[in-house]
């Protein structure tokens, strides 16, 4: 897939510039990269710390064939091809928290906000947002203890453009098959070969409240089922909610 890819010093969110970009009549593939965010967004109105460096920020419009409620996988889709090019990369302890976080020894290195489009034909798109801390040397305290960059775990690091052109290509091939089945099935395997959590107890947090239990991998439609105390199991759904380890991130 040929891709229209925007390049920034500045900007303040590759999502937000995709979502401009796209108004402007851009298409399904376009990308949006920076350099240095001034308002990169994380999950839950939290702001993603976006420093000028070698780190990576980049936003892929997506305007899918399938209907909408296949498309919250895709977020899943996206850390499960980050981790496999960390992976292929030599980063061998780079593991996925569910449902799209990126750890590498309990700690993040990257996380993906997406983001859907509804418009007023019915149809939508989707912005897929990845923010990789390449070689953060600070974080802001509020991360300090739950963030790292892949320079700190790894001691070397990958530029932000060859991640960048083997992340895309990585993600296109695993869109292509998902297109075909339309079903989280036929990567369930794989991605919870990744899956940090997987048998480990976890803290959901809703809304509504909080309890714990043991993260037992995911269906196939990408949520996590997890086994409560009394020994149902549950699945959880990735939007309103946030799942931690209990005695730390992961
Ligand atoms: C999270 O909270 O874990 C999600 C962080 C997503 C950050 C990326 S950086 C590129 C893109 N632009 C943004 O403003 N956010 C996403």
């Amino acid at each position: 897939m040929a891709n229209q890819i925007y390049y920034y010093e500045t900007i303040d969110s590759t999502n937000e510039e995709i979502k401009r970009l796209e108004a402007l009549g851009n298409s399904h593939g376009t990308i949006a990269v920076a350099r240095e965010q001034s308002a990169g967004k994380g999950r839950r109105g939290r702001q993603w710390y976006s420093p000028k460096g070698d780190n990576l920020y980049f936003s892929l419009l997506l305007c899918p064939d399938f209907e909408k409620e296949k498309a919250s996988v895709l977020t899943l889709l996206m850390a499960l091809s980050v981790a496999e090019v960390l992976r292929q990369d030599g980063c061998e302890n780079a593991m996925i928290k569910w449902p799209n976080d990126i750890v590498m020894n309990g700690k993040k290195v990257c996380g993906i906000l997406t983001e859907m489009n509804l418009k007023a034909d019915g149809g939508y798109s989707v912005i897929v947002g990845v923010g990789i801390n390449l070689d953060n040397a600070e974080f802001t305290e509020d991360i300090s203890t739950t963030a790292t960059s892949i320079l700190r775990e790894y001691g070397r690091k990958p530029t932000s453009k060859e991640l960048l052109q083997k992340i895309v290509k990585i993600f296109w091939q695993n869109y292509d098959a998902y297109c075909r089945c339309q079903s989280f099935e036929n990567f369930k395997q794989h991605y919870e070969s990744y899956l940090a959590n997987k048998d480990a107890y976890v803290k959901v947090l809703e809304p509504q409240g909080e309890y714990t239990g043991i993260a037992r991998g995911i269906n196939q439609k990408g949520e996590l089922i997890v086994e409560t105390e009394d020994g149902d199991c549950v699945t959880v759904y990735a939007g309103e909610v946030s799942v931690r380890g209990i005695y730390g991130y992961v």
